[in-house]
């Protein structure tokens, strides 16, 4: 997967995509068992390209807002470095990227929509900033998708650009160590829709707590029933909405 991001801050996504789960996608990764065998290295299951949208201004001052028509508070950013942008950036690879718009107004994040998008050859988000983004060029890269992580108001579009970043590469095959291990998550379709359960490791006994028997029993049946009990019973607390 090619991931083109469109933004005003590309700095701020160094240490995200530069890190952990995320940057060993973008990298070769060698067998362990064989670390000096080519045949076995692991292609960069996804490739990060970022963009600053303010090089694609064709003003001397190098701005790329103004105030809004019509008065209000803040700035909007401009159609034309925003269309050059993309423009550029689409003709760089043969393949059609899917268009995606950060906006607190769009449909709301969820598992099956980073399953989707998880899917495609090509994405391009674009991380909307200040007021907005003028709305013509918005309409004139349809279809372009707006996607929003949550009822609350952001700063800008870079950390829901992360974000979503971060739900779609961990599911392409190959960027987790165990490709198994997103099965059962809490959203996860192989986890009916439920929380997660809880989890434990060594030690046995801390602080006085105990691990629950039913984990060091070895009885694999007993315990998948123990982790849906769990879970269920998580959700219903926490989150019956999810139950309806
Ligand atoms: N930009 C500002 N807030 C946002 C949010 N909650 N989701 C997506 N983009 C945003």
């Amino acid at each position: 997967m090619r991931i083109d991001v469109l933004t005003l801050f590309p700095e701020m996504f160094s240490g995200v995509l530069g890190s952990s789960i995320l940057k060993r996608a973008a990298d070769h990764v060698s067998d362990p068992a064989d670390p000096h065998d080519p045949a076995k290295v692991r292609p960069p299951v996804v490739e990060y390209h970022l963009t600053n949208i303010r090089d694609y201004t064709d003003n001397k001052h190098n701005k790329v807002d103004r105030p809004p028509f019509g008065g209000g508070p803040g700035m909007v950013i401009q159609c034309q470095p925003v269309w050059d942008a993309v423009m550029a950036v689409e003709a760089q690879d043969a393949r059609r990227a899917t268009r995606i718009l950060t906006s607190p107004q769009g449909e709301p994040l969820t598992q099956s929509i980073a399953d989707e998008l998880a899917t495609h050859d090509r994405l391009l988000i674009i991380a909307g900033h200040y007021e907005g983004i003028d709305q013509r060029v918005i309409d004139k890269l349809a279809p372009i998708r707006k996607v929003s992580i949550g009822d609350y108001v952001l700063s800008g579009g870079e950390l829901p650009a992360m974000v979503m970043i971060d739900s779609i590469v961990r599911l392409l095959p190959g960027a987790l160590g165990d490709d198994t291990s997103t099965e059962h998550e809490s959203f996860a379709a192989g986890a009916d829709g439920l929380l997660d359960y809880p989890h434990y490791t060594k030690p046995r006994t801390w602080m006085d707590m105990e691990v629950p028997e039913v984990l060091l029993s070895g009885n694999h049946a007993a315990i998948e029933q123990w982790r849906k009990e769990q879970a269920m019973e998580r959700t219903r607390q926490r989150r019956p909405d999810l139950l309806k």
